[in-house]
């Protein structure tokens, strides 16, 4: 008998109480943090979606192998164990240790990048952008059409536009020094990008000189969906699928806090020997010796461990299941989603659902304060708070007004899961009453983590 039901692939060996707010409370909290969720103490939230990075449960043998961390200075057993992890996946020359995933970003760039340089990308991410932007060039977004279409169901909605990458690197010869392909795509709704689009993408950067680079965040998802969706694959390990994607580029930019399954750590690894020795000396700077790269030893242990096991198949299967059970139960009920279900999460399409809230007034963001005060959910806006402010001061509406809710790796259970549909739902059902935000006060850079807002008339008015 082949049963259905997708269990969690693990035991609970250690717990974390949650607790319980009331919403009286939680609108005093709104108010207090300046409607900004970013500025919620995590204690006054029921269930935490703000992000997958760096929020998973360590396994057991994370655990065990954190007591092994060899915390010397130089040379330690644990850089040349985590090491031999990223290598066995990406097969690259040099390996360099960094805090997190933006601390990759920053040297890659630091080391590459002159004013005036243009990177193509799927869609950069938020650290991403603002990294290429830091070295005063530009950080283009070349999605595939469909990617802005919300609502459409097609396997690899995360592709990179490939006329346009050309195109790019014909425009910008000189200037475009590396193109990259963020797996899965993370701002352009979590969804995955095809081995054909990968493979493709790297022949045209080869063509015109340019480094071809994976944000890698998320590989082992997408290396998931490779198998189950393209063709060909299926028979494929997700290893090996790992393997052949990374075996196209030059390079990869790596936040461990995802798919490297620890609380902390990422990765630059790449091949070209004099780039690496650019980029090692710039680590030394200010992330720390080649070795450690600001992580502890026991840090890189947790990560070696993770890398393997984020690659076993329950895993995947269960990790995707869930996101999909979500988005199944959402898209029955009529709440537009980014549609297929992408790895880490569900991302719903505030300019569907709330049409009579107008994109200056911040639609996504108004609907994430809308689930944190109904339901404590705490979710993140990935819409014109995020995206909207452009480098030279003025202001353009984000392609897309999203609200992400991510899922944190073996965190959350299938109850969690229900309490979290429930609460949408309900919030679905009142939507008309939900009313835009406006920016009180915001920094030029990254403003969504540090805006105070305000609602525009109540967030949502008290039941009865
Ligand atoms: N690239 C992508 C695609 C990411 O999603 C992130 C982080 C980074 C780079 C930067 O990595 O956080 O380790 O410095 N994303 C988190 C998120 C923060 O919530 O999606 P980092």
């Amino acid at each position: 008998m082949q049963f259905k039901t997708i269990i969690e692939p693990f035991r609970i060996k250690t717990v974390e109480p949650i607790r319980q707010t009331t919403r009286e409370e939680r609108a005093e909290l709104l108010e207090k943090t300046g409607y900004n969720p970013f500025l919620l103490p995590a204690e006054d939230v029921i269930i935490d979606l703000l992000t997958d990075s760096g929020t998973g449960a360590m396994s057991s043998a994370q655990w065990a192998g954190m007591m092994l961390g060899d915390e010397s200075y130089a040379g330690a057993k644990s850089f040349y164990k985590f090491e031999a992890a990223v290598r066995r996946i990406t097969n690259f020359r040099h390996v360099i240790p960094t805090h997190q995933g933006r601390a990759a970003e920053r040297i890659l760039f630091g080391s590459l990048l002159q004013p005036g340089d243009v990177v193509p990308n799927n869609t950069h991410f938020d650290t991403t952008r603002a990294n290429v932007e830091y070295r005063h060039a530009t950080a283009l977004d070349i999605p595939n059409p469909d990617a802005h279409d919300p609502a459409l169901v097609r396997p690899f909605k995360g592709n990179i536009d490939l006329a346009a990458l050309e195109q790019t690197l014909i425009d910008h010869a000189g200037h475009a020094p590396l193109a990259m392909i963020t797996v899965t795509n993370n701002s352009g709704g979590g969804q995955p990008v095809s081995m054909a689009n990968i493979r493709a993408a790297s022949e045209i950067c080869r063509r015109h000189g340019a480094l071809f680079f994976l944000d890698a965040c998320r590989f082992a998802e997408n290396a998931w969906f490779i198998k189950t969706r393209e063709e060909s694959y299926a028979g494929k390990t997700p290893l090996e699928i790992a393997q052949e994607m990374f075996s196209y580029a030059d390079g990869c930019t790596m936040s461990a806090k995802k798919d490297g399954m620890a609380n902390i750590g990422g990765f630059l690894a790449l091949n070209d020997d004099a780039l690496a020795e650019k980029c090692r000396n710039l680590l030394i700077l200010t992330e720390g010796f080649p070795t450690y790269g600001g992580l502890a030893g026991y840090d890189l242990e947790a990560i070696a461990v993770g890398l393997e096991e984020v690659l076993h198949e329950d895993y995947l299967q269960y990790r995707t299941r869930s996101v999909a059970y979500l988005g199944d139960i959402l898209t029955a009920n009529g709440v537009p989603i980014v549609r297929p279900t992408g790895g880490h999460a569900i991302y719903i399409d505030a300019l569907s659902m709330l049409p009579h809230i107008p994109q200056s007034q911040y639609p996504a963001w108004a609907l994430s304060l809308a689930l944190y005060l109904e339901g404590g959910i705490r979710s993140v806006e990935i819409g014109s708070v995020m995206f909207g402010h452009q480098p030279d001061g003025s202001e353009k509406p984000a392609a897309m007004e999203l609200v992400r809710m991510a899922f944190p790796r073996r965190v959350y259970t299938q109850s969690h899961v229900d309490y979290l549909a429930e609460v949408i739902l309900y919030v679905n059902s009142i939507k008309d009453q939900i009313r835009g935000v406006r920016i009180v006060e915001a920094p030029e850079v990254l403003r969504h983590f540090s805006a105070r807002m305000e609602p525009m008339g109540v967030v949502l008015p008290l039941p009865g």
